[in-house]
């Protein structure tokens, strides 16, 4: 019997929750619009504190060293914060360089995306590759245009740019009022007023904004006359030619709500986390092999999207991430582990601030939590109480890294088997291995290079195995959607690698698209996916 309690809980909070991860290109700003975000949100009182908690880490471990060399963060963080009464949870880490898998993993449990785009160099790879996948989950997603502050490219050749090689529609919702050093503020189109931009001391704090009507006979003081007509005329142009803002295009991803600020600066981050507030989908409904169930069903149920270990190098641990989907997440509750039919007690869950671990006692749909995992977690797991459900799982990416893994060692030969297949298991990176039989060594398939490094290091900490990596010079990957009967029909193919994945399915890998687009060509029933198939 479930409590109307437990109920009216429930809904409460789902309410109140909205989650959302951040697209970008490296420098675009993610690190600093993340500490903005936190700064607003009362979670930290100085911007800087995110960067200098990386900086004051000390190199406790050699995998921390191996961050610190790298000056960058690839431990993951699940950030919460509230903000005028909602709970904002934010996923994924500030300042990943490199690009793994784990990146795409958490779009998977995130329900909206921010793209974060630099004014100056629009599109970039990176935020044009995890807008695909953003794409595939129909993920609703924000547009930040950032460092206004700086010389950038013309608002309007960015919608554009979004328009036509996204396929997004543009909805601006505020609009810049200059740029560079230039920049005096933004037009909010909700309310019709000008927020003036006054430059911080490095934005370190808040910003007072200071507002004024459109109508306000101020504002031909405060504006250049050149700057002033221009903004009329922009309103003008974006009032008869733009699209309207329609929440329903938003929530299916197919309208981008649009706003330009620096980070910086603050300039522009409460008016965006304000509207984001008002916009963004609430924990949904999720398709699980009971059909879909909303975030209000009463019994717990998550699943696993990032493994990763050696958080804390005193314990050597792993931790799982789970996207709580539906019900209360109760400390030491009892769940049911649904690929292995094991049942588990979740004793001790964590909710994760940088590098901060904090115990929590609950938590809701929309929230993710750490569990310690003794290698019984693998990336897609359900857990769940009650009736039994899974969640569809996560597909494996298309990897453009490829590079041969050896073990010059023969003495070593199980802790490297061991190591490879554990690494694999816990989504590290993927492997594939030559249709050659002869052939045994594994073939490491990843999308950054970070993976590769990550993998022979922890070969060697972990499992003391030294690794040798040859490259292999395929950059584009292809799963045969019907299998291997379909590519025999096609004989041989050349400028093409055939390989198989750890579930024995077909890949090609294409030294380029243009060979992919070759192939397409020549056979169009060949059926071939970016991803691979998810198979239960
Ligand atoms: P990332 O996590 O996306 O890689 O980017 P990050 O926030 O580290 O920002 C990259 C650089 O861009 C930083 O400069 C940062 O200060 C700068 N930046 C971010 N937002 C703005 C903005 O709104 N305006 C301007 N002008 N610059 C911005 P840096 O010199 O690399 O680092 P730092 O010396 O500031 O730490």
């Amino acid at each position: 019997m479930i409590s109307n309690d437990l109920q009216a809980d429930l809904q409460t909070e789902v309410e109140r929750r909205r989650n959302f991860a951040i697209i970008s290109h490296p420098d675009a700003g993610k690190t600093t619009l993340t500490e903005k975000l936190l700064l607003y949100g009362g979670a930290i009182h100085e911007a800087g504190a995110v960067k200098a908690r990386r900086a004051q880490r000390k190199a406790t471990s050699d995998w921390m060293a191996m961050e610190q060399q790298r000056g960058i963060s690839i431990t993951s963080t699940v950030l919460q914060f509230e903000y005028h009464n909602a709970q904002i949870n934010l996923l994924d880490t500030p300042g990943h360089q490199d690009f793994s898998e784990d990146t795409y993993r958490t779009l998977a449990a995130a329900d909206n995306a921010v793209m974060l785009i630099d004014a100056a160099k629009g599109l970039e790879p990176q935020t044009r590759k995890l807008f695909e996948v953003c794409k595939l989950r129909l993920l609703p997603i924000f547009t930040f245009v950032n460092k206004l502050d700086r010389p950038g490219r013309e608002p309007l050749s960015l919608l554009d740019e979004i328009e036509k090689e996204l396929g997004l529609q543009t909805y601006a919702v505020n609009w810049p009022i200059g740029m560079g050093d230039r920049f005096k503020g933004v037009f909010d189109r909700r309310t019709q007023e000008i927020h003036l931009f006054e430059r911080t001391a490095h934005g370190s704090k808040a910003a007072a904004d200071t507002i004024v009507n459109l109508g306000d006979p101020r504002i031909e003081q405060l504006l250049e006359q050149d700057l002033y007509y221009q903004l009329k005329e922009d309103i003008e142009l974006l009032e008869e030619v733009g699209s309207e803002l329609d929440l329903d295009l938003v929530h299916q991803g197919k309208m981008t709500p649009v706003f330009f600020g620096s980070a910086m600066t603050n300039f522009g981050v409460e008016l965006f986390l304000n509207a984001f507030l008002d916009y963004a989908l609430k924990p949904y409904a999720r398709v699980s092999s009971m059909g879909e169930v909303a975030p209000s069903y009463p019994e717990f149920s998550g699943f696993v999207f990032k493994l990763q270990a050696n958080m804390d190098p005193k314990h050597r641990d792993r931790v799982a991430f789970i996207r709580v989907c539906t019900g209360k997440f109760e400390k030491d509750m009892t769940v049911n582990h649904a690929r292995t039919g094991k049942t588990i007690r979740l004793s001790r869950p964590q909710k994760l601030f940088a590098q901060d671990r904090e115990s929590i006692d609950v938590a809701y749909p929309g929230d993710v939590i750490g569990l310690n995992n003794p290698g019984m977690f693998a990336i897609g797991d359900t857990i769940y109480t009650g009736q039994k459900l899974e969640y569809e799982g996560i597909p494996s990416f298309s990897p453009e890294l490829y590079a041969v893994m050896r073990n010059p060692n023969p003495s070593k030969f199980k802790q490297f088997q061991k190591g490879v297949s554990e690494l694999r298991e816990e989504g590290a990176v993927q492997i594939m291995y030559s249709v050659d039989e002869s052939k045994r060594d594994p073939i490491l398939a990843a999308v950054g290079q970070l993976q590769f490094e990550v993998v022979q290091f922890r070969l060697q900490n972990e499992y003391g195995v030294e690794t040798l990596l040859d490259l292999l010079p395929y950059t584009v990957t292809r799963w045969v959607v019907d299998g291997w009967e379909a590519l025999e029909k096609v004989g041989r193919i050349f400028n093409t690698m055939t390989v198989k994945d750890s579930l024995n399915r077909p890949v090609l890998l294409f030294r380029n698209e243009w060979n992919c687009q070759q192939l397409e060509a020549d056979h169009p029933d060949l059926k071939l996916s970016k991803i691979a198939p998810l198979t239960s």
